[in-house]
């Protein structure tokens, strides 16, 4: 048991409590973030002259080597220590004595861990971000490729109309382009440095706050030391964005395990993303699609867990926010594994174009075309409507699509068809002639593909 503290005890803790308290199997992932704001801390120490500039150099000199040799694997971080910060002032004081002693003052590991966490996120968020560009950019690749790409479009998994695969993979490219927008978002609101916080209530030090905050990168200092170092907004705000980044992942890995199915044979997983079965030979298995969207349950847990946790906490620090750590390491490294797993599954699945164009033909998704039609001759919308679904019943008894009926066919239910009534059914005229702003046109989708390139590399 290596702690930083016990002075006013006068029995060693029970090893059950320490194993029970200690954070350091977890709070370890952040020792180099630990490092950082140790060094802006002394660095700013110095600079109102509450260390001398030798106490400084001596322990930046000292934190560096530490940083060094755990990442050179020279030096390992063992559960002897309490937390990550125990480890790292007690290694500091090995390495280069009583001036090390000094490195905490006028901090708090509340106002400590408070930098730590948002440091670490701060950076998870990035990458986040960074992720979110790639599954943008293979979105984009699709959509580009494919505005000419017909298939149905469904509503209630009942084919409805017809739309192309560039305008399926666009609506996704919404939603992750709002999932970045989030990220921005959090990364805005976070970016301010809890440092120089203490426990709770400032320090008696003449700290400069903004000069810290300015060597970490922060827009500058909170605002409130009490709010500093029981803030645990910015986590729940991140939860919330990745448990809506993995809700699109489900949702679209649902949609490829349908697309995948024997009955719909839309797409093909590459073999280097599916798996097979251990007795059934013929199997390909989606286990990919099926974990991402079998994860999304961990994160929306997270979520529902850090803000039953904070609920019922009293200002300022409680142990309880201890919990943040574990939740929203395990939710980052869950949402990131799928966002990287999804998008190379995504980049290598071959589209089945002609099966998709096949299914949008025998599915009645021209029925609203061939009414719109009628209302274009001057009948009343209403009528239309129940006229094309005598037709939709014949054609279901004599399992003909609307495009096979002959002349007479069409005649015999209602007299105002006219020869052009194939063409104005056709997939083609069907979806080109959808071009308002967003509809799945050729024209109207590639004003949008020009707006979102312009988004994602201008
Ligand atoms: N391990 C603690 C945490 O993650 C660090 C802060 C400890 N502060 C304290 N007063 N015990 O929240």
């Amino acid at each position: 048991m290596a702690q930083l503290w016990g002075g006013r005890f006068t029995k060693e803790t029970d090893q059950l409590v320490y194993n029970f308290n200690a954070s350091i199997s977890f709070d370890k992932r952040f020792y180099e973030q630990d490092i950082r704001g140790s060094i802006a801390h002394v660095t700013m120490l110095a600079k109102q002259g509450i260390l001398t500039e030798e106490e400084k150099k001596q322990i930046i000199d000292g934190l560096n080597g530490i940083r060094e040799d755990v990442e050179n694997g020279k030096l390992e971080i063992t559960d002897k220590y309490e937390d990550i910060h125990s480890f790292v002032e007690a290694n500091l004081i090995d390495r280069i004595g009583d001036a090390g002693k000094k490195l905490h003052t006028g901090r708090s590991r509340n106002d400590q861990v408070a930098l730590d966490m948002r440091l670490y996120t701060r950076d998870e968020v990035l990458e986040l971000d960074s992720l979110l560009k790639e599954i943008l950019e293979v979105l984009l690749k699709l959509m580009k490729e494919n505005v000419e790409t017909y298939m149905p479009g469904f509503t209630h998994l009942q084919k409805a109309q017809p739309i192309t695969l560039a305008h399926h993979m666009g609506a996704y490219f919404e939603m992750f382009r709002r999932d970045r927008l989030r990220m921005k978002d959090i990364y805005k609101r976070m970016n301010y440095c809890p440092l120089g916080a203490g426990a709770l209530a400032g320090t008696t030090y003449p700290l400069d706050r903004e000069y810290t905050a300015e060597l970490l990168g922060f827009d500058g200092p909170t605002l409130n030391s009490m709010d500093s170092v029981s803030d645990r907004d910015y986590l729940i705000e991140l939860l919330s964005a990745m448990s809506t980044i993995m809700m699109h992942l489900s949702r679209f890995s649902e949609e490829v395990i349908i697309w995948n199915s024997n009955e719909y044979q839309f797409v093909e997983i590459d073999d280097a993303y599916s798996t097979g079965s251990s007795i059934m030979p013929q199997k390909k298995n989606p286990d990919i699609a099926e974990l991402v969207r079998g994860k999304t349950g961990r994160v929306y847990g997270a979520l529902m867990s850090l803000l039953t946790t904070m609920k019922g906490i009293p200002l300022a620090y409680n142990k309880d926010m201890q919990e943040d750590k574990e939740l929203v390491f395990d939710a980052i490294d869950t949402t990131k594994g799928c966002l990287a797993l999804f998008t190379g599954m995504l980049r290598t699945m071959k589209f089945n174009d002609a099966r998709m164009e096949e299914s949008a033909k025998h599915g009645f998704t021209n029925a609203t075309d061939a009414a719109d039609y009628l209302v274009n001759h001057g009948m009343p919308f209403r009528d239309a409507h129940g006229i094309v679904g005598q037709l939709v019943l014949y054609g279901i008894e004599h399992k003909k699509a609307l495009d096979d009926f002959t002349m007479e066919e069409f005649k015999a239910i209602s007299p105002v068809f006219e020869e052009d009534i194939y063409d104005a059914i056709s997939m083609k005229t069907c979806v080109e002639m959808r071009n308002t702003i967003g509809a799945p046109g050729k024209a109207a989708m590639e004003k949008v593909i020009a707006l979102e390139e312009e988004y994602l590399y201008l």
